[in-house]
């Protein structure tokens, strides 16, 4: 009866939550990507890619917008079922979008969305000390949560700009209280998004649960990247911590098996992808 979840014909059974903490523990550093479409998502997977995030970055990648903010759920749910059928082996974690998550009760009726509709397997929310009774609502309810720290895109108007955050000491320490509140909270993952690298290694070594990284630096427990910077896809000026890796290759698939290896091998990010104090 359990088998679904265990092995679906495959060499290594599907990743959870669990094999995300024993990651952490034995120090093997976790490969994430966006997608936003089952093809896509079935290349990721193919990829070796241990967790798939449905980000709301699919507002700018495939909505043409500025921001995320007029991302909604039925957004969300639909992505996020289209690329539930193409993975087989990651791990699916699926963004609330803005103003989705304002208070328990409104998050968890759309938790439950994103996981019934859209088979997401843990649900990601930008959020801060204040939230942290959202968190444990939804953790009361065996809700996966990952806590988004650091720059929150979806507050893009409130900070003025997409800006690296904790860069002074005060911010930085709030950030690590942060972590640690809403891990206590029942938060099972964090996400830390452009810190500099002595922020995000902090906060990987303040919590137990894993520290996946965007532009966190080396000493995070994972690292993501959003699926059309790493194809090549995305025009224009790019942040610090985007990486090409579609660049000196053909095919989109040996690209995305190139950024799992560097981030299993620690090639990824180098120093020129990371922020300092
Ligand atoms: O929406 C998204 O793609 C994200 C990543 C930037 C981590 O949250």
């Amino acid at each position: 009866m359990y088998k679904q979840l265990q092995q679906r014909g495959m060499d290594s059974p599907p990743v959870n939550v669990g094999t995300l903490r024993d990651m952490k523990q034995a120090r093997e550093p976790i490969a994430c990507l966006t997608a936003y479409d089952a093809s896509f998502a079935e290349l990721v997977d193919l990829a070796g890619a241990d967790v798939v995030l449905v980000g709301d970055s699919l507002g700018m990648v495939i909505q043409g917008l500025d921001t995320t903010v007029p991302v909604t759920v039925a957004d969300m749910v639909y992505h996020s079922r289209c690329v539930a059928r193409g993975l087989r082996r990651a791990f699916l974690m699926v963004d609330m979008p803005f103003m989705s998550y304002t208070s328990p009760s409104q998050a968890l009726d759309n938790a439950i969305r994103l996981m019934q509709e859209g088979g997401a397997k843990m649900i990601k929310l930008e959020v801060g000390e204040g939230q942290a009774a959202i968190v444990e609502h939804l953790a009361k309810q065996d809700i996966p949560v990952c806590a988004h720290l650091g720059l929150k895109p979806q507050s893009v108007h409130k900070i003025g700009g997409f800006k690296v955050q904790g860069r002074d000491e005060q911010a930085a320490q709030r950030m690590v209280q942060e972590a640690r509140t809403l891990e206590a909270a029942g938060a099972d993952a964090v996400l830390m998004e452009c810190v500099p690298n002595a922020v995000g290694a902090a906060i990987r070594d303040a919590v137990k649960v894993p520290v996946i990284g965007i532009g966190a630096g080396p000493g995070v427990d994972g690292q993501i990247l959003v699926l059309y910077d790493v194809l090549g896809i995305t025009q224009g000026r790019m942040p610090r911590f985007v990486k090409n890796f579609m660049k000196g290759r053909d095919a989109p698939l040996d690209a995305l098996r190139a950024y799992v290896r560097d981030v299993k091998e620690r090639n990824y990010p180098g120093e020129e992808h990371c922020f300092t104090a």
